[in-house]
């Protein structure tokens, strides 16, 4: 499978360069503070590997969804002051990411300077993937890297059209997830074990699908579990489920399951609630005899042990999804036994992003994994199967 190539390729002289570096700095912001500065860490590396090598740097990102409106709450002014702190240089956020003030800047960047450009999504040329607005993206740079793995899924000019203008390469942060994605999907020491959670089974329905070809055993938590059990004629009381063309898929997936011999695992106990809420009363019932006034929150005991016996055995473990409602402190049990098993497994472990990236973060124990992906969508996408447009563009260059 071609690579892309990589920033650090042996060769590659940067001396003098003056580069564009796509990030995904798409951070958590409360009231304008950063919750999580994962992201804007997690692309240090490629930023001090080009400075190091006497390249100058503009960064660049998309925040949040502004729709091509410039909305002054989506500045990435907080990231410019968190990079800089980070990075312990000054960084200047330019006021906006395309035009004659971007282009003069560009062109007049020093070996060692790094600038911000604000946020891509003011224009709607970025995600229109606009070749007009690619070629401004461009102008001044001599060279583009791509290092927004959380964005790669997404053909946008930042991340598509524009590695069809400059030189273009990975940065370090997208080869290795690319790597690790790669080795997932072509080749995961068996056994296999993908724990998988969330709200929908129609969303994870391509991802299962794939995941079936290749892992040994797929553990299902999460509100999902209750799509399942529903089509398994099981009472689910009150719990967030899907209706009947949801349960439709469910069942196929488990009959496609057995089919490939990969065994899909649905829960055996489950918490239950009386109320959505962290002061309610709790009770813990087996998964085929839910309450009908009840309220599945989490996975029962008996299940979180059984997860971790399965996690105790793998070579591989892939993590996406909760197992309940982590955010709420009484539900999060099930998440944590999960969190907990995977990074005490002699196993190669990947955490896929979003909400049990997040979790894995708050438990404090990201660095007991071999990886946790910095893209949600980007991390399934890839294990679906599918090529991503921003790893593409940077490989066909
Ligand atoms: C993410 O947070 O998953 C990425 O930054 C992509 O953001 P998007 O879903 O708004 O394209």
């Amino acid at each position: 499978m071609a690579q892309p190539r990589r920033v650090d390729q042996p060769g590659t002289d940067w001396s003098g360069a003056r580069v564009l570096v796509r990030s995904d700095l798409n951070v958590p912001l409360d009231d304008g503070t950063i919750t999580d500065d994962a992201r804007i860490r997690a692309t240090l590396p490629t930023l001090r590997y080009l400075l190091r090598n006497g390249a100058g740097v503009a960064v660049c990102s998309h925040l949040g969804r502004p729709k091509g409106e410039r909305v002054p709450e989506l500045s990435l002014a907080p990231c410019a002051q968190r990079l800089a702190e980070l990075l312990v240089r000054p960084v200047e956020l330019l006021d906006d990411s395309v035009g004659t003030e971007v282009r003069t800047a560009a062109e007049s960047l020093r070996p060692g300077q790094v600038i911000m450009l604000e946020n891509l999504r003011f224009h709607p040329g970025e995600e229109a993937n606009d070749p007009s607005h690619a070629d401004m993206l461009a102008s001044g740079f001599t060279h583009y890297v791509n290092d927004a793995f959380g964005a790669a899924h997404r053909a946008h000019a930042s991340t598509e059209a524009v590695a069809r203008r400059l030189p273009s390469y990975a940065g370090l942060l997208l080869a290795r997830e690319v790597e690790v994605m790669n080795g997932l999907l072509l080749d995961p020491g068996s056994p296999f074990v993908a724990i998988l959670g969330g709200a929908k089974v129609s969303d994870k329905l391509p991802l299962i699908e794939s995941l079936l070809n290749t892992c040994d055993r797929i553990l299902i938590g999460g509100a999902m579990c209750f799509t399942f059990l529903a089509a398994l004629g099981d009472p689910v009381g009150r719990s967030k489920h899907e209706g009947k063309e949801a349960q439709a898929m469910a069942r196929s997936l488990l009959e496609a399951a057995g089919r490939v011999n990969c065994a899909l695992q649905l829960p055996v106990d489950i918490l239950c609630a009386n109320r959505f809420e962290a002061g309610a009363e709790l009770s813990v019932y087996s998964s085929d005899s839910l309450p009908d006034h009840l309220l599945g929150v989490d996975i029962g005991p008996r299940t979180a042990a059984s997860f971790r016996e399965a996690i105790d055995a793998a070579a591989t473990v892939f993590w996406n999804g909760p197992m309940g409602a982590f955010e709420i402190p009484p539900f999060a049990d099930g998440t944590r036994a999960v969190a907990d098993a995977m990074a005490g497994a002699d196993a190669v472990t990947v955490v896929g992003g979003g909400d049990s990236g997040a979790a894995v973060a708050e438990f404090g124990l990201a660095d007991r994994f071999s990886h946790v992906s910095t893209g949600g969508g980007a991390a399934l996408e890839m294990l679906e199967g599918k090529t991503l447009p921003g790893v593409a563009a940077i490989t066909a260059s």
